[in-house]
């Protein structure tokens, strides 16, 4: 059988063997010469090859990962990565917000499908993403990430000030409640007040009650630009977070993307509540939006986030990079480890995933093969100890060294 029999593999056991890491509670594992048995799209059996095992796929000398996990992310803004750096409020207004108002029907359809190619290219197979405010946009992307048996969060923006299509605010909720039908447990519907600028308070006050209903996840901005704290401050009468914590949005399944203007009151409110946070270091470099205070997000729960497309592309390891890079530029002494560990296992728990992120009995076989040639220079020493392993990787991986990446258990992208 080949690795791209689908129906045969959901029954079959097939096992690999090449270097495995995968993140555990604290730290790395390391199986230097493992072994990986996949059954029924799940993880069967992770570890130390046996000896007279046999392998059904041999994938060494390259590495084994888990897939990687984008906790931030547009769906329809690909088009725009890479171009018109500036500030938040003019990037959103004279270039994003009109693409996003095209992102609809055929087109829609069509560009999520290249997007999710694009997403497992780069080694990524699970994201916590935001479509267009088009409630067929969120439909065409439940069925492709459906399609792919990828874990996502899914959420339209939801907005009722300078919002890109008429709408009043019951209409956004009842739209937003409708869609909820959507939600499941591998691909959940998230409600995205997109931020305070773009809500009103009724808004934010009824994307709490809907979530608080549904028991569904929440995800929005926070405190991304010093221009754009002062416009809510202005609007609100209030600091940023404390907006969002009257409306009733601070809960334990609460993703904040950016948080990067914030005092250590508000880290200790966030930690405290519970919430999780996306760092997009790209994202902040793009559109010069400040440095996120890493020692104080170890106090929740991180993940890491391409932030497509004010972020440059769906590249994990070049946000893992960009994040190491600002961090030691702060005098705080980078780990390749810790961020490769925040872009697996930590993004699947702020996403509350506990099948994905992490190579481990029962979990989505969702794993990815890392070029050894590409990843470790010619003359290196031939058994790397997993600090070095981990720190050539962060430094040196990209779209080229992903060699294959499987998804519940079925090859989807070949280099
Ligand atoms: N704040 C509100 N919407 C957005 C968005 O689409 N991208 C980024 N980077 N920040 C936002
Ligand atoms: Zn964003």
């Amino acid at each position: 059988m080949t690795p791209t029999d689908t129906a045969g593999l959901r029954t079959a056991s097939v096992t690999y063997r090449g270097r495995i890491l995968s993140p555990a509670d604290a730290g790395w594992n390391d199986w230097p010469d493992g072994r990986l048995v996949v059954r029924g799209g799940k993880v069967a059996q992770v570890g130390p090859w046996r000896r007279g095992a046999r392998a059904d796929v041999d994938l060494r000398p390259h590495f084994v990962l888990p897939g990687l996990v984008d906790v931030h992310a547009h769906v329809p803004q690909l088009p725009v990565c890479g171009v018109h750096p500036g500030s938040l409020l003019e990037w959103l207004n004279r270039w994003t917000f009109p693409l996003e108002r095209r992102f609809r029907g055929a087109r829609a359809r069509e560009l999520t499908r290249v997007y999710f190619r694009e997403m497992l290219a780069q080694g990524t197979t699970s994201a916590a993403l935001y479509t267009s405010a088009w409630p067929d946009s969120v439909e065409a992307c439940f069925e492709e990430a459906a399609a792919l048996n990828l874990h996502a969060w899914i959420g339209p923006p939801l907005m009722d000030v300078d919002a890109y299509r008429p709408v009043t605010t019951r209409r956004v909720l009842d739209e937003a409640r409708a869609l909820a039908r959507l939600d499941s447990p591998e691909r959940r519907f998230v409600v995205t007040p997109r931020f305070a600028l773009s809500a009103t308070r009724e808004l934010l006050e009824g994307c709490a009650a809907l979530a608080r209903e549904r028991g569904l996840p929440i995800q929005t901005h926070l405190a991304e630009q010093r221009a754009e704290c002062d416009a809510v401050r202005e609007r609100f009468g209030q600091d940023y977070l404390d907006v969002y914590d009257e409306a009733g949005l601070l809960t334990p399944r609460t993703l904040f993307a950016h948080s990067i203007w914030l005092s250590a009151r508000e880290w200790q409110r966030l930690a405290r509540a519970g919430c999780a946070v996306a760092h997009c270091p790209t994202s902040n470099v793009f559109l010069g939006s400040g440095v996120m205070n890493w020692k104080r997000a170890r106090q929740v729960r991180v993940g890491l986030g391409s932030d497509v497309g004010a972020g440059p592309d769906l590249s994990m390891f070049r946000v893992a990079r960009m994040a190491w890079t600002l961090q030691s530029l702060n005098g705080d002494p980078a780990d390749a480890g810790e961020l490769l560990w925040a872009a697996t296992l930590g993004g699947a728990r702020a996403l509350g995933f506990s099948g994905v992120g992490a190579l481990a009995p029962g979990s989505s076989a969702d794993f990815i093969v890392l070029d050894a040639e590409q990843i470790v220079p010619p003359g290196a020493p031939q058994a790397e100890s997993t600090e070095d392993l981990l720190s050539r990787i962060l430094h040196r991986a990209g779209r080229s060294a992903v060699r294959q990446v499987y998804v519940a258990g079925v090859l989807r992208h070949q280099r």
